[in-house]
């Protein structure tokens, strides 16, 4: 019986290693680096010293900036018109190397470290059935005796399984280049401001420069493929140096309540600094460039259902790649510069340029360059009014109420 386990280190995943294979099964660990900005070559002597046969490292930062990142920014993607998706997006990629990997080395089972209350459940699961149905899934923590974290730890002391001896902080934390989110500890009460220890790569607006710093991102068919006129090859290294650079402005933080798919409300804290200055700078270069009938029907429609495709785990959908359709062919004109504000936890559009923007200053301009036609605005608003005016006719004449 050989499985193949998304494994992060942490501790439940090395319990995972250990309980697996006490129930007779050939634990392969698989960690992907998705950016989390952690050092991971420790992981495949600590899946070991756990009692995995093999442990997989993978550098998928690049694939994951693509293929996953970047079309949800095509879609301005935000669940409940806050949160980036940060983890949600990051499920489907590992699910579909732990599919990848258990066809490679004949493995009948997949696994994975999530809860049963989660939504990570429901996005792995997902992912793997939509890639092989008939692949089984394990998600151990969801059945195993544990009451508590002191019983793992005591389990994990028993069978000599590496537990980090350094004082954790109080949080679940999930990393990857698009963000991170923090839950748990004094989070779970919703009124508690999170404390400054819960943050990572945002610093406290109130400790951020005292002067404004302005930035320059650059899009190419709706990739963004340079900041400050320095182009970059991979997207996401250029998404890890825009964390770093709205990071220090206390750009990115996100405080909110969410529907969880299990029906649950939690309390989620997020960092994406550089994910929401991409959002900011995207959103406003469509606005520039889309006519109103196609601007409008995306704003109204695309971000909400891509949200909530991503957060609900149908990535290997068809409703996704139907969505992709209508995002990349709108993304063909997402072209042209956008001019950023980045000032103590917040960040404002200055500026704007497109080689095909549809903003035309003759016929915007109130000087006398002015193009317009003034006399057609005179018939314009009669028609467009009509409706209002038969409404009043009718109801001063005391019809309806
Ligand atoms: N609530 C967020 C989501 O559903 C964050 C989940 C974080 N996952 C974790 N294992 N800590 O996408
Ligand atoms: C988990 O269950 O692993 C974390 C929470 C979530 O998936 O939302």
């Amino acid at each position: 019986k050989r499985v193949i386990l998304a494994y992060s280190g942490g501790l439940d995943t090395s319990v995972i290693v250990r309980w697996l294979t006490d129930r007779g099964y050939e634990v392969i660990t698989y960690t992907a680096d998705v950016g989390q900005g952690e050092e991971l070559t420790e992981i495949p002597q600590k899946a070991k010293a756990s009692g995995a046969v093999d442990a997989i490292v993978e550098d998928l930062k690049e694939e994951f900036a693509r293929e996953y990142c970047l079309p949800t920014l095509r879609a301005l993607a935000l669940y409940e018109g806050q949160y980036p998706l940060t983890a949600s997006l990051s499920r489907p990629l590992i699910a579909k190397k732990l599919v990848e990997y258990a066809k490679k080395l004949k493995a009948s089972y997949v696994a994975h470290g999530s809860t049963g209350k989660g939504n990570d459940q429901v996005r792995f699961e997902l992912s793997v059935w939509a890639l092989d149905p008939d692949i089984e899934v394990l998600a151990p923590v969801r059945e195993w005796e544990f009451k508590s974290r002191e019983e793992e730890v005591e389990y994990a002391l028993k069978h000599r399984i590496p537990v980090k001896a350094t004082k954790d902080r109080p949080y679940s934390i999930d990393k990857n280049l698009w963000g991170i989110s923090i839950e748990c500890g004094p989070l779970e009460d919703p009124w508690t401001e999170p404390p400054e220890d819960a943050f990572e790569w945002t610093v406290d607006p109130k400790k951020a420069p005292d002067e404004p710093q302005y930035v320059e991102i650059e899009f190419e068919s709706g990739i963004p493929v340079a900041i400050d006129g320095r182009r970059y090859e991979r997207l996401s290294e250029l998404i890890l140096d825009l964390n770093g650079i709205a990071g220090r402005h206390g750009v990115g933080r996100i405080d909110m309540v969410e529907n969880r798919l299990v029906g649950i409300k939690s309390r989620e804290v997020y960092e994406a600094p550089g994910a929401m200055v991409l959002y900011t700078a995207y959103r406003d270069l469509l606005s520039l460039t889309t006519d109103r009938f196609t601007f409008h029907y995306f704003i109204t429609h695309i971000p909400h259902e891509y949200a909530k495709v991503v957060y609900e785990g149908l990535w290997f959908s068809k409703l996704r790649e139907a969505l992709d359709a209508f995002t990349s062919e709108v993304a063909k004109l997402v072209n042209g510069k956008v001019r950023l504000k980045l000032y103590k936890g917040h960040v404002q559009v200055v500026g704007r340029k497109s080689p095909n923007s549809l903003y035309v200053e003759d016929l915007a301009t109130y000087s006398e360059k002015d193009a317009f036609d003034h006399r057609a605005g005179a018939n314009f608003t009669k028609v467009f009014g009509l409706p209002l005016k038969v409404y009043g006719r009718v109801k001063n004449a005391g019809g309806g109420s």
